[in-house]
C-alpha cells in the first residue's frame, strides 16, 4: 500500500501522485510511500522555483528531461544537515554506545541518508577521538548523488563549520574543532583520513536490500519523511544488517514505538531513540 488514499482527491493530489509514478516508471527513483502532506509542500516549493505552472508541468519536463529531474531531487530529497547535530545524541553514543563498541575487534557502521557528509565526519571524529576509527568500516549511503559526491569532498563552508564548534564541544569533543580541517578562503577541508574507510554508496532505503552486516546504524531525519509503510521496510532493513545485540541510532524525531519491529529492539538511550537489537 502507499500513502495515496484519497477520498475525493483535489486535482492536485492526482497530479501529485501522477509526478511520482511517472518518476518511479522513468528515472527508478521510488517516492510513492513518502508521507504525503511534506512531499507536497515539497513538489509545490518546487514547481515555482522551477518557473513551472502546475504539477502536470513539471510532471511533463521532468519527463523529458533528465536534468530537470535531477533539479527536482534536490527539492524532494531535503539534505538539510549539519555536524554534531543534536549534540545530545553523539554526547549518547560517545558515553553509552562506544564502550560496547570497543569490546569488537573491529566494526562497521552504516549512515543511512548521510546527505553531504556532515553526520558522518561528525562520527569519524567521535571515533577518532576514541581510538576506534582505524578499525571500523563506514558505510555512508543516500540515493542524492549530488550530496554523496559533497559528502566525499568533505568541504564545507567554513562559517558554518565555525557554527558548529559549540555543537562539537556539547557532544563531547576532546579537541580544538579547528584541528579537524584546514581553511582556505571561505571553505573548510576535513582531515582526509577521516574517511580513509569511507565507503559511499547510492543506496535506497526504499528499494534497496542490505547489504552487510553491521554493528551500528545510524540513521537519523529520513524515516520522518517516510510513510508507515515506508518506515517497517526500513526498519527491517536496519534489523537484518545489525549483528547480534547490534547498536540502532535514530535521534530524538523518530521512534519505533508503533512498529511491529519495536519489540525486535530494547531501548539504550529513550530520550536519543538509541536501540539495541534483542
Ligand atoms: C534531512 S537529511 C538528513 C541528513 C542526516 N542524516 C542528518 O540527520 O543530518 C535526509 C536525507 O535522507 C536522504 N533520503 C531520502 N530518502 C531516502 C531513501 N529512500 N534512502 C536513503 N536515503 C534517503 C535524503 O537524500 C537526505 O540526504
Amino acid at each position: 500500500m502507499n500513502g495515496y488514499v484519497m477520498i475525493n482527491p483535489s486535482s492536485g493530489d492526482i497530479e501529485l501522485k501522477l509526478l511520482i509514478e511517472a518518476i518511479y516508471l522513468k528515472y527508478s527513483y521510488d517516492f510513492r510511500d513518502y508521507a504525503v502532506a511534506s512531499q507536497k509542500r515539497r513538489v509545490l516549493h518546487a514547481m515555482r522555483q522551477l518557473h513551472c505552472g502546475s504539477i502536470s508541468e513539471l510532471q511533463a519536463k521532468v519527463l523529458h528531461d533528465a536534468e530537470m529531474f535531477m533539479e527536482l531531487l534536490q527539492y524532494l530529497t531535503i539534505p538539510t544537515t549539519e555536524m554534531f547535530r543534536d549534540p545530545a545524541y553523539f554526547l549518547a553514543l560517545r558515553e553509552q554506545v562506544v564502550p560496547f563498541l570497543k569490546t569488537y575487534p573491529s566494526l562497521k557502521i552504516w549512515i543511512a541518508g548521510c546527505s553531504t557528509g556532515e553526520e558522518l565526519y561528525s562520527m569519524a571524529i567521535l571515533l577518532q577521538e576514541e581510538g576506534l576509527l582505524d578499525r571500523s568500516i563506514i558505510y555512508a549511503t543516500d540515493i542524492n548523488l549530488q550530496s554523496l559526491e559533497k559528502a566525499k569532498k568533505g568541504i564545507f563552508s567554513l562559517e558554518r563549520v565555525r557554527n558548529y564548534t559549540a555543537n562539537y564541544q556539547s557532544a563531547g569533543g576532546k579537541k580544538a574543532f579547528s584541528d579537524y580541517y584546514t581553511a582556505a578562503y571561505d571553505s573548510a577541508l576535513f582531515d582526509r583520513n577521516l574517511c580513509e574507510n569511507v565507503s559511499f554508496a547510492d543506496h535506497s532505503l526504499a528499494t534497496d536490500s542490505v547489504f552487510s552486516e553491521t554493528h551500528l546504524i545510524c540513521c537519523r531525519n529520513v524515516m520522518i519523511y517516510f510513510n508507515p509503510a515506508l518506515q517497517e521496510r526500513a526498519l527491517g532493513l536496519f534489523h537484518e544488517s545489525l549483528c547480534h545485540r547490534g547498536f540502532l541510532g535514530l535521534g530524538s524525531k523518530e521512534s519505533i514505538d508503533f512498529s511491529c519491529h519495536a519489540t525486535s529492539f530494547e531501548a539504550l538511550v529513550k530520550s536519543q531513540r538509541i536501540y539495541r537489537k534483542r
